[in-house]
């Protein structure tokens, strides 16, 4: 393709790549087009300065979304070569993607295509049953794809060391007011085009569940039981921690949440034990890996639920100005 990409191929990959998760859905991004190329910016705005001083979560959203619009423009048959990062006098500008040799999408482009409208994040417990060991490597197959690992948690007691490790950092983080406050801040109980719906939130969270809660539960539950038997936790890590690793690992967390839902499986993320640095220490060094942990993910097969509300796509465009 010798010419750029249009505003047509902006719009339409722009509106697949909003549906890419954030920390409590505030859609921290902004897409561009610059010389023929479509560009991922982080939007500072959006970003939670008492969760995510560093801006890491921005970072790993804009990751995820770049990921879905690699996808939309593969399927649209005007693929992209990415460069990360590419202006180091522009920071917020995470990447810029241009056309490539154009090319029929692969079978996996297109069925992952086909799995971003229906991924959510599905607080719920999970049933009992185990996720085969197929779907494991897909899962695995997926993190390594995009130059990620995800080191899948085997056995009780590695899953309640975890959750030690999580519970933790979830009480650290708690005691903060303003970590409380934006979390408040960001949970709707009226339609809304960004946050987190109170119906999404899940169930409360208890003392005795191995792993905690973000808080935004809101349905109550019978006192004393478990949560669900013995979830599949996975933590998706990344080579380094520098701004391009965290974009990078995006990009794994939005490959592997898509091939979870392509293959039934359903999943919610975790990341207090990352937002708190001894926590994400810890965990490093319990999974004597070498990397760094991005984020969690507890993996199951769960019930029905809905995507959550996105902004207009509109409202994330920067569009070039037509001289009249
Ligand atoms: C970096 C990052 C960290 C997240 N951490 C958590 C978390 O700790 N707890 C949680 O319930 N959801 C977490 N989420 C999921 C978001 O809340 C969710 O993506 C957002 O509300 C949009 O909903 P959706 O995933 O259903 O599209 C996280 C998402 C990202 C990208």
């Amino acid at each position: 393709m010798d010419i750029g990409y249009t505003a047509d191929h902006l719009r339409t990959a722009a509106a697949t790549a909003v549906r890419a998760p954030s920390l409590h859905n505030t859609q921290p991004w902004r897409f561009r087009l610059r010389d023929g190329g479509i560009e991922v910016l982080a939007d500072p705005s959006r970003r939670l300065p008492a969760t995510d001083p560093s801006g890491w979560g921005v970072r790993v959203a804009c990751g995820a979304a770049l990921f879905n619009l690699r996808i939309a423009l593969a399927v649209a048959g005007v693929p992209a070569r990415v460069r990360l990062r590419p202006d180091p006098a522009e920071p917020d500008l995470l990447a810029r993607l241009v056309p490539d040799i154009p090319r029929r999408p692969s079978p996996t482009e297109q069925s992952l295509h086909l799995a971003i409208p229906r991924r959510f994040s599905n607080r719920l417990p999970f049933w009992p049953d185990p996720v085969p060991s197929d779907a494991r490597w897909r899962l695995g197959d997926a993190a390594r794809a995009e130059g990620c690992w995800l080191e899948l948690l085997i056995g009780v007691s590695a899953v309640n060391a975890f959750g030690e490790i999580a519970r933790s950092a979830h009480r650290v983080l708690e005691r903060d007011p303003a970590y409380r406050a934006e979390r408040e801040q960001w949970l709707r109980h009226e339609p809304a085009p960004d946050g987190v719906p109170a119906s999404a939130g899940g169930p409360q969270h208890e003392p005795q569940d191995v792993l905690p809660g973000r808080g935004f539960g809101g349905r109550d539950r019978a006192p004393g039981r478990d949560f669900e038997p013995e979830p599949l936790v996975g933590v998706l890590g990344s080579v380094g921690n520098t701004a391009i690793d965290q974009v990078v690992a995006g990009q794994a967390l939005q490959r592997v949440l898509l091939t979870a839902t392509d293959v039934g499986l359903a999943v919610s993320l975790l990341s207090q034990p990352i937002e708190v640095p001894t926590a994400r220490e810890q965990l490093r060094v319990s999974l004597g890996r070498f990397g760094t942990p991005q984020i969690v993910l507890r993996i199951g097969y769960g019930q029905p639920g809905r995507p959550t509300p996105r902004r207009e796509v509109d409202e994330v465009l920067d569009l070039p100005v037509v001289p009249a």
